[in-house]
């Protein structure tokens, strides 16, 4: 059987082990800076169930982008991790740099906001994903990898892949650069993919575009999907899960639905009171404040000074992420916890 005729038919081909998912427990993360060591996430507690697509939300500065590159220890050099970090049935930090790339180049890849940073702009397209293939299953022939890439090129929407493996990164724009640079993680035939504001950089309609390809390919190929992102309309409705972070940790989590349509904590309150899509025309509200310096984290709540049911007793300690409620709705906020019921805790959001 040809390569592609093995990975064309993705929407009849059997579901793939689908592994165990993520799961971040207590991580934090350091990082090394001139004026010595900063923390960047703090008892980061993050379960993403396997197979589902998994949204990281909140403000720029949060922790998104360095909690999912901790996921593959993608992290600056001298970054200091700590916790418990599983991507499927891998430990992350017990790896060996050796079983770190190779974990990279085939279980876990990631897609960056700018695709132009994830190509070389000398090497043709069909080269790099040839290469890209080879670098996930070293045995598979330049042939095989090359007719995969055909096929992958062709599944992600690419018009008349074949000429398209000939061109060079500026031939093409940037909406089917990011297609390719899926495309290219694809052929690695991942378990899971990490997606760092993906579509960030493209117009409304390719962003929609590309969006729904993703959740295309979570359902026929049964990819765990990572997507980070500030912005909560670009994945309501293809998440499964959010997880809303501020100030390094994770305020709540759980089933995206729920916690769209029942927002616990205040900070997710005033994210989604803050998207334009929610917004009547002329009004524009945002969150009062600034988010915090993560080298000058009020005590407690990091969010408690921007926070409108903030009590003094929210100073006094960092709240741990607790499901009082609904299972796996977890939130980090003892005003919440405190109310006995979720009606009372709806009352003590602004
Ligand atoms: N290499 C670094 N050295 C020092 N500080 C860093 C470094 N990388 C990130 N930070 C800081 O860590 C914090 C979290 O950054 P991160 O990029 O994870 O946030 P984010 O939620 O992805 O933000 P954005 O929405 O802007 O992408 C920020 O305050 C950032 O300035
Ligand atoms: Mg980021």
């Amino acid at each position: 059987m040809s390569t592609t005729a093995g990975v064309r038919p993705l929407k009849t081909a059997p579901v793939p082990e689908r592994g165990n998912g993520i799961s971040l427990r207590g991580v934090s993360v350091h990082l090394p800076t001139a004026d010595g060591e900063l923390q960047i996430l703090r008892n980061v507690t993050i379960d993403v169930p396997a197979g589902k697509i998994v949204a990281l939300a909140g403000e720029s500065g949060s922790g998104k982008s360095t909690a999912m590159l901790a996921m593959v220890r993608l992290l600056p050099w001298g970054a200091r991790v700590g916790g418990e970090l599983v991507v499927g049935p891998h430990e992350v930090t017990a790896m060996d740099a050796g079983r770190m790339r190779g974990f990279r180049a085939s279980y876990a890849r990631v897609v960056f906001q700018d695709p132009w940073s994830a190509l070389h702009a000398m090497h043709s397209i069909g080269s790099q994903l040839v290469e890209s293939a080879r670098s996930a299953d070293p045995g598979l022939s330049k042939a095989a990898a090359r007719e995969l890439a055909v096929a992958m090129l062709s599944r992600v929407g690419i018009p008349d892949p074949e000429a398209r493996m000939r061109s060079y990164p500026h031939q093409v724009s940037g909406g089917q650069l990011q297609r390719i640079v899926i495309a290219m993680a694809l052929v690695a035939k991942p378990q899971v993919l990490l997606c760092d504001e993906p579509t960030t950089a493209l117009d409304v309609t390719t962003q929609e575009q590309i969006l729904e390809l993703l959740r295309e390919l979570n359902v026929e190929m049964g990819l765990t999907i990572v997507i980070a992102t500030h912005d909560l309309d670009v994945i309501d409705g293809l998440a499964d899960h959010l997880v809303v972070m501020y100030g390094g940790t994770v305020m709540e989590q759980g089933p995206m639905k729920q916690v769209m349509g029942n927002p616990q904590h205040p900070y997710t309150w005033s994210l989604l009171q803050a998207q334009p899509k929610r917004q009547g025309k002329g009004r524009l509200l945002t969150i009062p404040g600034r988010p915090p310096a993560l080298d000058d984290l009020p005590p407690g709540c990091a969010f408690a000074p921007r926070c409108a049911s903030a009590a003094p007793e929210c100073s006094d300690a960092v709240p741990r992420l607790l499901a009082p409620h609904l299972p796996d709705h977890r939130t980090a906020c003892i005003r919440v916890q405190q109310a006995s019921t979720p009606a009372a805790a709806q009352k003590g959001t602004p």
